[in-house]
């Protein structure tokens, strides 16, 4: 346990959710060390712990109070040593929950809602002095204008890929999410202020850019020009920027991919062969009554377009399982959905009722055995696919942008082109290089490669090959 310590103030941040989550969790630690807050790993050393949560489902909601659970006794341990351990909840539970938290965990000092983050040090100053402050305002400015740039020193320790949120909140109000209560409505940042940022970010040696936002291919900022731009244009104005090697963009909404958008994937040598789509369903019912505003053939669609404008292109979804009313016959339509597109990875979940959110009144819940048991019939299936696309890459070459050192000595942790995890043997020094690497083998997260001498561009990608794909077929027929 720590003692009495003088000097800079730590800072123990931890992010529960999502990839905008992550990022906001770097914003708030730059926003504090501009008032003198060191990071720590260690969260027994930490000043300030922030807790930066997710409200996605309900497991995800819940861990903050176990963990707030064991910070009572962290806490106390401080207060014994002198010490005072500040405590905040960040992130979309504190929006959607507010005061909420505070009654059930006093041991929490400060909550704080995703648009206030730029505040963060003046609320944790009047937390301290006056005892317990909740911010869950949603204010007319703009916050992203407020929040500070990390140092060049902190940028890199980051690594050579980096997030920038470009929109933020979502209008499309799917009846399971709720995502639109918590982060309020889209917002699109401007073209100027993200060329700004991802300049920043390519001078101090980032090279590959991820673009992110709830809704992010809805996204549509003021350009230079005065007009609104579309996200494919935004692409390639980044694309221009000298040391941005690499773009992606996620999460994206089926509706929102426009032609130029996927026309981008096959014009832009800058934007990965790689996109996150999630379609939740197989079945036109149940993507109606999730008011996800598309329908199988058009989702199919748009993954026809994509892969006809780039054939090599990784997809990757997220699915629901168990929304309120599935059948088994509608369960076998997702399944028959993922055998059709033949996803590259997918995430896939048990619905989980929200509070506020319109499917979680429904009736028709389904009993949770049948979504145990559906999940496992889907992620068998997930798996198979994601194996055989995978294991389709070794023996290959492809180009791998060395991102971090990786957990032995010696070794480094890059990415392919498709957005795979690769350990290579390579010394510290080629971080940030993007280096040709022989694929031998596959594990569990990862893939395993050999560095090679020359790159090889024009290798081939592995999935290009037709018998790993079965042509996409609308499983549920006709749309609404
Ligand atoms: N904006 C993205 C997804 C954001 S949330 C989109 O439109 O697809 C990330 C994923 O969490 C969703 O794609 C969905 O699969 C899952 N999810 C959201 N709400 C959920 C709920 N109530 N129960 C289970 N999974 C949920
Ligand atoms: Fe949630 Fe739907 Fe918006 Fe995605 S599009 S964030 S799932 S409401
Ligand atoms: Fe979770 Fe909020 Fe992201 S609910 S998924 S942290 S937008």
């Amino acid at each position: 346990m720590s003692s009495v310590t003088s000097g800079p103030r730590k800072l123990y941040v931890k992010s529960y959710g999502c990839q905008m989550n992550v990022y906001d969790s770097q914003r708030m630690a730059d926003v504090l060390a501009r008032e003198g807050y060191v990071e720590t790993a260690a969260p027994d050393d930490a000043d300030l712990l922030v807790l930066n949560t997710c409200h996605i489902r309900e497991k995800a909601a819940e861990k903050v109070y176990s963990e707030l659970g064991r910070l009572r006794v962290l806490k106390a341990a401080a207060a014994r040593d002198g010490r005072r351990l500040t405590v905040a909840v960040a992130g979309c539970v504190a929006q959607a929950e507010g005061e909420e938290i505070i009654r059930r965990a006093p041991v929490v000092d400060l909550v704080v809602g995703p648009q206030s983050y730029h505040r963060l040090p003046d609320l944790v100053a009047r937390a301290e002095r006056d005892g317990r402050v909740v911010d869950t305002e949603f204010p007319a400015d703009d916050k992203f204008d407020h929040l500070a740039a990390p140092t060049s020193a902190a940028t890199r320790a980051r690594g050579a890929a980096a997030f920038v949120t470009v929109q933020e909140g979502c209008d499309k109000f799917c009846t399971f999410c709720v995502v639109p209560y918590t982060r309020g409505a889209e917002f699109s940042r401007p073209v100027q202020k993200i060329v700004a940022e991802v300049e920043r970010l390519a001078d101090a040696g980032v090279r590959e850019i991820r673009l992110i936002g709830q809704n992010v291919n809805a996204w549509h900022g003021d350009g230079p020009d005065g007009r609104a731009w579309t996200l494919a244009r935004l692409l390639y104005r980044l694309a221009e920027i000298p040391g941005v090697a690499r773009l992606r963009y996620t999460t994206s909404h089926p509706r929102d991919m426009d032609a130029d958008l996927i026309a981008a994937h096959g014009n832009l040598p800058a934007l990965m062969p790689q996109l996150h789509l999630p379609v939740q369903s197989g079945a036109d019912r149940v993507l109606a009554a999730m008011n996800r505003r598309h329908d199988c053939a058009g989702y199919l669609d748009v993954i026809a377009r994509l892969k006809a404008a780039r054939p090599d292109i990784a997809l990757s979804s997220d699915f629901i399982v168990g929304f309120p009313g599935e059948t088994e016959a509608e369960f076998r339509d997702t399944l028959a959905l993922v055998d059709a597109v033949g996803f590259a990875g997918a995430y896939s979940f048990k619905y989980s009722p929200r509070p506020g959110t319109p499917a979680a009144d429904s009736d028709a819940q389904v009993p949770e055995a049948e979504k145990t048991e559906r999940l496992a019939r889907l992620q068998a299936r997930i798996d198979h696919h994601a194996g055989a696309f995978n294991a389709a890459t070794v023996g290959r070459t492809a180009e791998i942008l060395l991102e971090h050192p990786g957990k032995h000595a010696g070794q480094m942790v890059g990415r392919s082109p498709w957005m795979q995890a690769v350990q290579v043997m390579a010394p510290t020094s080629s971080r940030g290089q993007i280096v040709s690497v022989r694929i031998s083998g596959t594990g569990t997260n990862s893939l395993y490669g050999t560095l090679l001498a020359t790159p090889r561009p024009d290798d081939a990608a592995p999935w290009q090959d037709d018998s790993l794909r079965s042509e996409p077929v609308c499983v549920a027929g006709a749309g609404p």
